[in-house]
């Protein structure tokens, strides 16, 4: 028999989402958004796995991927050992798994619904799916208001009538509502002002504590993923650079870019002005041509020929990182 707990809850192999590009007057395919170009990494349960990078580089489509919004293009999904697409030819089976595995949004407005107050957003999914009777409804979705800090005197209140941090306990308390085992946490704070953050985090890694979840959490800098996160994932237009513990990457990082991401956290430091920090310059390309060779090159200080050229795979045994010129730990010293 298997055992669950050597099994990584999900598990993604070669995965590639490309979508079509639509052209001319006759509207025909005229190239593909390669979003995602090539990811496997696996999360065990209980882990917390951050991904951090640039606008555009294919965060929110992996996380789509992973919660069976869309299907990858190619490569395979495994949630607890059983391939996603499998899964998903036995339509019951499915929805029951759709529950297992939730998102929360950067904005939680896009997915509560503005005509329904509270009470039937979270109490409608829970009896459709058969998680809690009519006479238990609203004890248990009390309980789950509980866990993430708000009153039951929300239930009879529309999801216009509350602030961005309270409506982000709602995104969550709707995620957490349907038992999930997984929950992908699309940059749940991004829109949140810094004090209101700081709650949200908490919050996160209190219930991932708590209920044992296994998250992977979005965001874009490394402040805040490295705070809640086991493990983390530098990505760059469409794939993996550098991948490992949290504090190793966190600490010291490898890859030119992670070091670059660093660098852009904010230091309460007026001496760090005067030390030239390197931040990074000109844009992330474009995911429908990508660089040829490592497609960090154009940006990156350190790039000689052989990185115009030839694609860097991710190596390492627990520190992966994709660039050839692994550079010395020396040089981000600032940031250990
Ligand atoms: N449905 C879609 N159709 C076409 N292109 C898409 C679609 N969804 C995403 N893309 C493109 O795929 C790329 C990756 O998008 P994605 O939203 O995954 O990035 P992200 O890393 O989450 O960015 P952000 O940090 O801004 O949320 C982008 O170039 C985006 O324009
Ligand atoms: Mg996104």
């Amino acid at each position: 028999m298997l055992d669950e707990n050597k099994v990584p809850l999900i598990q993604v192999e070669d995965m590639k989402k490309y979508y079509p590009v639509k052209g001319g007057i006759i509207t025909h395919t005229t190239g593909h958004v390669k979003a995602v170009d090539g990811v496997s990494f696996s999360i065990m349960r209980g882990e917390t796995l951050g991904l951090v990078g640039e606008s555009g580089c294919g965060k929110s489509t992996i996380g789509r991927q992973l919660v069976g919004l869309e299907t990858p293009t190619e490569g395979r999904i495994y949630y607890n050992g059983c391939e996603l697409e499998e899964i998903r030819k036995n339509k019951k089976e499915m929805e029951r798994i759709r529950t297992k595995l939730q998102m929360v949004f950067q904005d939680p407005y896009s997915s509560l619904n503005p005509r329904k107050h509270i009470y039937e957003i979270l109490a409608q999914p829970m009896l459709y799916h058969h998680i809690s009777e009519k006479s238990t409804v609203e004890q248990d979705i009390i309980k789950i208001l509980d866990m993430v800090g708000l009153p039951r005197t929300v239930l009879g209140r529309y999801p216009h009538e509350f602030s961005g941090g309270q409506r982000q306990r709602i995104g969550i308390a709707k995620a957490l509502s349907l038992n999930p085992e997984f929950i992908v946490c699309d940059e749940p704070v991004s829109a949140l002002d810094v004090s209101i953050q700081a709650q949200i985090l908490n919050l996160l890694k209190d219930l991932q504590k708590e209920l044992g979840l296994t998250l992977l959490f979005v965001g874009h800098g490394l402040g805040a993923v490295n705070y809640v996160s086991d493990k983390i994932a530098v990505m760059y237009l469409g794939r993996i650079v550098e991948y490992g513990e949290a504090k190793e990457i966190f600490n010291h990082p490898k890859h030119p870019y992670t070091r670059a991401l660093l660098e852009a956290v904010p230091v309460p430091d007026p001496k760090e002005k005067k030390r030239g920090r390197k931040l990074l310059q000109g844009e992330i390309g474009s995911s429908m041509n990508p660089p040829e060779g490592c497609r960090f090159h154009p940006r990156c200080p350190y790039a000689s020929e052989r990185c115009e050229t030839e694609a860097p795979v991710l190596k390492g045994s627990v520190h992966m990182t994709a660039c050839p010129v692994v550079l010395s730990g020396t040089e981000v010293a600032s940031h250990g």
